[in-house]
């Protein structure tokens, strides 16, 4: 593994990272999979976790068999009914659906001059860093509507690393899915994930909790596996 020492900067995943949003991303595709008749399955739920919005649709129309039963105009209005399902959920959102620890390790990561970027598969992103008042310590957010290709493909972390004018192994990836772990090694940087030690085996470093995300900490799991 790298030295911790040569790492120069931290690219964030945002939703189950940073924010509890995950959540709501899962509740508003639920209410489209009752809506079209597709049983709702833990599997479900996580392999769907950081996949884009018109991915995500597809993924739940294929795990119900229906995959060729709509068609592109009618995909695209159910995509936009899950956005308007998701929206009206975070209309409430405030500070409290923040992580633990996720602000107090940002504001360590700028004592010490850590470069930061948010490489995000979500299009509502900046309302999100707006809504949590995060904004200022993401100048680089990687736009995912200029990607030709979303998570579990390592584009979006290696035009977060462009982003920050790094090298790939300069950089750690934080993510709470298998698809964002498989995107940061594919992209040849650091991951370190968030959660269940079985969903998110292939992750360099994990940690169960955010509270866990600490320079120091990451320092000690990087000697440990060196
Ligand atoms: C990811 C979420 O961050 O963004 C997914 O983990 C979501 O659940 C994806 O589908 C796209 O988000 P949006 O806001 O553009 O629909
Ligand atoms: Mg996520």
């Amino acid at each position: 593994m790298t030295n911790f020492n040569d790492i120069k900067g931290f690219i964030f995943d945002l939703d189950g990272v940073i924010a509890l949003t995950s959540k709501y991303h899962s509740q508003a595709w639920h209410q489209i999979a009752d809506d079209l008749g597709v049983t709702w399955t833990k599997s479900l739920e996580d392999g769907l976790k950081g996949i884009s919005r018109m991915d995500s649709l597809e993924m739940i129309l294929k795990a119900g068999n229906k995959e060729n039963d709509y068609t592109e105009e009618e995909k695209i209005k159910l995509a936009a009914k899950k956005n308007d399902n998701y929206l009206a959920l975070i209309g409430n959102m405030n500070i409290d659906d923040l992580l633990p620890g996720i602000p107090e390790f940002l504001e360590d990561l700028m004592a010490h001059n850590y470069k930061i970027c948010l490489a995000s598969a979500s299009k509502n992103s900046p309302i999100i860093l707006k809504k949590l008042n995060l904004a200022r310590y993401f100048p680089d957010v990687v736009d995912p509507s200029k990607l030709k290709k979303g998570k579990p493909d390592p584009e979006i972390y290696i035009r977060g690393a462009e982003l920050l004018n790094l090298k790939p192994e300069e950089c750690i990836g934080i993510e709470d899915a298998a698809a964002g772990i498989q995107s940061i090694n594919g992209a040849g940087e650091t991951s370190i994930g968030i959660g269940d030690t079985q969903e998110l085996s292939a992750a360099d470093i994990l940690f169960s909790s955010t509270k866990d995300i600490t320079l120091a900490n990451i320092e000690a799991a990087m000697k440990v596996n060196a």
